[in-house]
């Protein structure tokens, strides 16, 4: 395998000690994306929350810190990217604040309709079966809830080198992800889009 080939590779599914710094690292170069998928959310005291594709978990614990009472969970199916998180979540996991669980976003581990607020970002790339991953989101949601998936435009994607090197399954368009939203029974959906020098992408909202 390649250089850039390992890193795609990484970036999907962080392993070992390399996965470890690129986790650490990809919450470092994406801070705005998660912020304002944060600020989307509109979390409230009490929210149960959901993260899929946490990479080191910051995010989860900054939720956590910042609106009291809320319960956050996370969901990541790489075994480095699970223990990173409940390390750096380790206090608010004693309170019975966070949960850290290890599973794929096409088979969520949770009961129907748990969730007030559900975030993902940059991890839509990687999805086998889009259909199938909104269906479980919309799932675990409650109704009235608020889902924000965040992610960058084909455009960008289409310039980095490691999408030649299987980066990507899936880039898609905006408004294919809010076609499939509606397509599979959410009622509001809108499109935000962001773009600076550094950076163009998307946040899309959807309740039901
Ligand atoms: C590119 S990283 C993004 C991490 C973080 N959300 C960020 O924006 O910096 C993708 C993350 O999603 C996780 N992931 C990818 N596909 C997944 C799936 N099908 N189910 C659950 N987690 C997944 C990876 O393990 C990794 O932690």
């Amino acid at each position: 395998m390649g250089l850039k080939s390992y890193l795609a590779s990484q970036s999907r599914k962080p392993e070992g000690f390399i996965g470890k710094l690129m986790g650490k690292l990809m919450s470092k170069i994406n801070s705005e994306m998660n912020e304002k998928t944060i600020q989307l959310l509109g979390i409230d005291e009490q929210d149960y929350v959901l993260e899929i594709g946490f990479g080191n978990g910051k995010y989860i614990a900054e939720i956590a810190q910042k609106v009291k009472g809320t319960h956050v969970f996370g969901l990541d199916f790489s075994e480095t990217m699970v223990l990173a998180a409940t390390k750096l979540n380790k206090a608010f996991i004693e309170q019975g604040r966070v949960r850290i669980a290890q599973g794929d976003i096409g088979e969520i581990p949770y009961n129907d309709m748990i969730f007030d607020k559900i975030f993902t970002v940059n991890t839509i790339y990687f999805w086998p079966d889009p259909n199938l991953a909104l269906r479980e989101l919309k799932r675990v949601l409650k109704p009235g809830g608020r889902l924000v998936i965040t992610f960058r435009s084909k455009a960008i994607m289409a310039q980095r080198a490691s999408a030649e090197y299987g980066f990507s399954l899936y880039t898609p368009e905006a408004e294919e992800v809010e076609n499939l939203l509606k397509e599979v029974g959410y009622s509001s959906v809108s499109i935000e889009h962001f773009s600076n020098k550094s950076i163009e992408y998307y946040c899309v909202v959807a309740e039901y």
